[in-house]
């Protein structure tokens, strides 16, 4: 199988390209550390050093690469907000790395995918999108754009016999998350993620979540009234 891995430098990403690597796949590992490329150019992957918010250099990066099995567009950041400072260049930050560069992925990727066997779109969003998050204005908003955005591709491109996932993490050890100075509850490696993410894939799920308790707990309080929940997440921030 022929695989695509966007933010294959670090975290989830690195964990999955090795995964894969060891497992016999073509590889192909996308970021922008040139260090942890060649990591995975030596063990056998064909990498690409892109900036995925530069439009033209990704699409020309990503031209000519012929037909994928399977692109898993994982690359992303995270930055918190604090009200009353809503820092709009934060905002913006985020929703270049995340939500920008995730459609000039598309674009890039797609052409590669129609017509091969088997063919998935993978997209990494975030429990985080399933409901309003105190400090993630930002990143919960960049995830709930990706989760709509790969739930109309999976509708729109069916015809094109091209499936689409969507993958809910919650927290994982990683760069990302070790900046975080909060509790991070039933937080997992990125291996258990990568193993989670892969046998979703295997099945052909749709909406990949996990660890199971945690991301079902954010879709039930996403299902009460909202002035619950709202009750609930001002008690979330900090005095
Ligand atoms: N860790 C968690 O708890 C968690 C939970 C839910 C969802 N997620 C999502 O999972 C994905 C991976 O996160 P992670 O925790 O593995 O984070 P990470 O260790 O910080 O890795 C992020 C990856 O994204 C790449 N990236 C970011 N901006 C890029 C850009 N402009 N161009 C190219 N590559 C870029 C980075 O590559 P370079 O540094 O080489 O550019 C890096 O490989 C993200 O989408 C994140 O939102 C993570």
């Amino acid at each position: 199988m022929k695989v695509l891995i966007t933010g294959a430098t670090s975290g989830i990403g690195w964990q999955l390209a090795h995964d894969y690597l060891d497992e016999g796949h073509d590889v192909i590992a996308v970021g922008r550390k040139r260090q942890a490329l060649a990591v995975l150019k030596d063990k056998g992957a064909k990498v690409l050093a892109l900036d995925l918010t530069d439009r033209q250099a990704t699409l020309d990066g990503l031209a000519g690469l012929g037909p994928l099995n399977l692109a898993i567009l994982n690359a992303g950041t995270c930055e918190y907000l604090d009200m009353p400072d809503f820092d709009s260049a934060a905002f913006i930050r985020v929703m270049r790395a995340n939500v920008e560069s995730m459609a000039i992925s598309i674009e890039g990727v797609l052409p590669c995918l129609i017509g091969c066997e088997g063919a998935r779109l993978v997209g990494v969003a975030s429990a985080a999108a399933y409901l309003p998050l105190p400090r993630a204005e930002a990143y919960g908003a960049s995830k709930a754009a990706i989760r709509y955005l790969f739930d109309t591709l999976d509708i729109t491109l069916a015809r094109q016999g091209v499936a689409v996932s969507t993958v809910f993490p919650g927290f994982v050890k990683t760069p990302l998350t070790d900046k975080n100075d909060f509790a991070m509850p039933m937080q997992l490696s990125a291996q258990d993620a990568a193993r989670y993410i892969r046998r979703g894939i295997d099945k052909g799920q749709r909406h990949i979540h996990f660890p199971k308790a945690f991301t079902w707990t954010l879709q039930l309080l996403g299902l009460l009234p909202q002035g619950l929940w709202r009750r609930l997440a001002k008690r979330m921030i900090k005095a």
